[in-house]
Parts: C-alpha cells; sequence; structure tokens
C-alpha cells in the first residue's frame, strides 16, 4: 500500500471568489494532477476558493492543518507584486520551518520557463503540528504557495512531482 497524504487546495483570487468556481482552472489542476499522481499517494481533503484577503488565507490554511490535519496545502494565486497580492504574508506566519531550497527549486525551473517568474513571491515551508491530525507520525504539514496561472502551476507541479520531490518531502515532515 502506497502512504496516503491527505491536500488541501486553496484558490486565492478576488475573480474566482466573486464571479464563482467555473473561473478557476488552477485549483482544479492541481487536484486532478495530484489526484492521478501514478503513485497513488494523493487524496484531496477539502478545496476552497478565498478572495486576495491576508486573513481569508491565513484562516483557511490553519484550519485546515491544526483542525483537519491535512498533510500538505497548495496554494495558488496571490503571489505578485500587485497591490491585493498577500498570499506569502499570510502564510509566512504559519510556518515554523521554512523550507527555500524548495521554494528555490521551484522558483529556478519557473525562470527556465518565463523571464516573468521573476514577479512571483512564492514561498514554502512546514507547519508543525505537534503531534495534531494528519496520516503520518504527526510532526508537520508543507505548504507550497504557486502562482495563479495554470501554466505556472503545471510547471512547479513538474518540480514537486517528476522527481520524487514532494513524496519524499511528505515522507519526512509529517
Ligand atoms: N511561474 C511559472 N512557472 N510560469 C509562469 O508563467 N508567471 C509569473 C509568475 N510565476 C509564471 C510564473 C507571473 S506573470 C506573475 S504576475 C507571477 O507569477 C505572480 O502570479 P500570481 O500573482 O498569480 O501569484
Amino acid at each position: 500500500m502506497p502512504p496516503l497524504y491527505s491536500f488541501a487546495v486553496l484558490t486565492v483570487s478576488d475573480t474566482s471568489a466573486s464571479s464563482g468556481p467555473s473561473t478557476d482552472t488552477s485549483g482544479p489542476h492541481i487536484r486532478r494532477t495530484l489526484e492521478s499522481h501514478p503513485s497513488d499517494s494523493f487524496r484531496c481533503s477539502v478545496h476552497a476558493i478565498v478572495p486576495d484577503d491576508e486573513g481569508e488565507i491565513r484562516g483557511k490554511v490553519e484550519e485546515w492543518i491544526d483542525e483537519m490535519g491535512v498533510d500538505l496545502v497548495v496554494t495558488t494565486g496571490g503571489t505578485g507584486f500587485g497591490v491585493r497580492d498577500t498570499t506569502p504574508e499570510a502564510i509566512q506566519p504559519l510556518i515554523t520551518r521554512p523550507t527555500p531550497a524548495l521554494t528555490h527549486a521551484l522558483t529556478a525551473h519557473s525562470l527556465s520557463k518565463t523571464p516573468l517568474a521573476a514577479l512571483s513571491r512564492s514561498i514554502s515551508g512546514i507547519r508543525t503540528r505537534g503531534g495534531k491530525g494528519g496520516s503520518g507520525s504527526g510532526s508537520g504539514s508543507l505548504i507550497v504557495t504557486l502562482p495563479g496561472s495554470k501554466k505556472a502551476v503545471s510547471e512547479c507541479l513538474e518540480v514537486l512531482l517528476e522527481n520524487g520531490v514532494l513524496l519524499h518531502a511528505l515522507e519526512l515532515c509529517t
């Protein structure tokens, strides 16, 4: 039996939050890609859409990790330079163990695809759960913030999935 990791997807977008889920392509793409991964190791627990609001973003992710015990949270959107782009600021206080090399790997691969990747302020890290919930030993949950476009999400998922990085990360931190 492969290990089964629970994950949550948070789409951060003023447009999708006001116009409805049909405008969200990146969130469902993350969900489908992880759930159809050949390792059969990922199960989506929850997917939500919130506007670019720091408090709402942080509240959802905190609830999903601390109360539901999800192993992985992937956010999409709100990482740019715009005044409403606050995903990094929302997530930063939740991170107890930063994972700068993972962020670097995502950035390096993204920059090999487009110089516009320099316009993302994406971050990643582990939130220690202190034994609450989850499918592993309960030590932590991984949070990865991806840019908002489906193209960017696809390129970042290549880094996470094609060489076992994500699975090994979850083996180590959950
Ligand atoms: N990263 C990858 N891999 N591919 C892309 O096309 N687009 C960039 C960047 N990162 C992009 C990318 C662009 S155009 C922007 S504005 C920033 O992500 C921020 O996107 P966000 O505000 O939707 O999070």
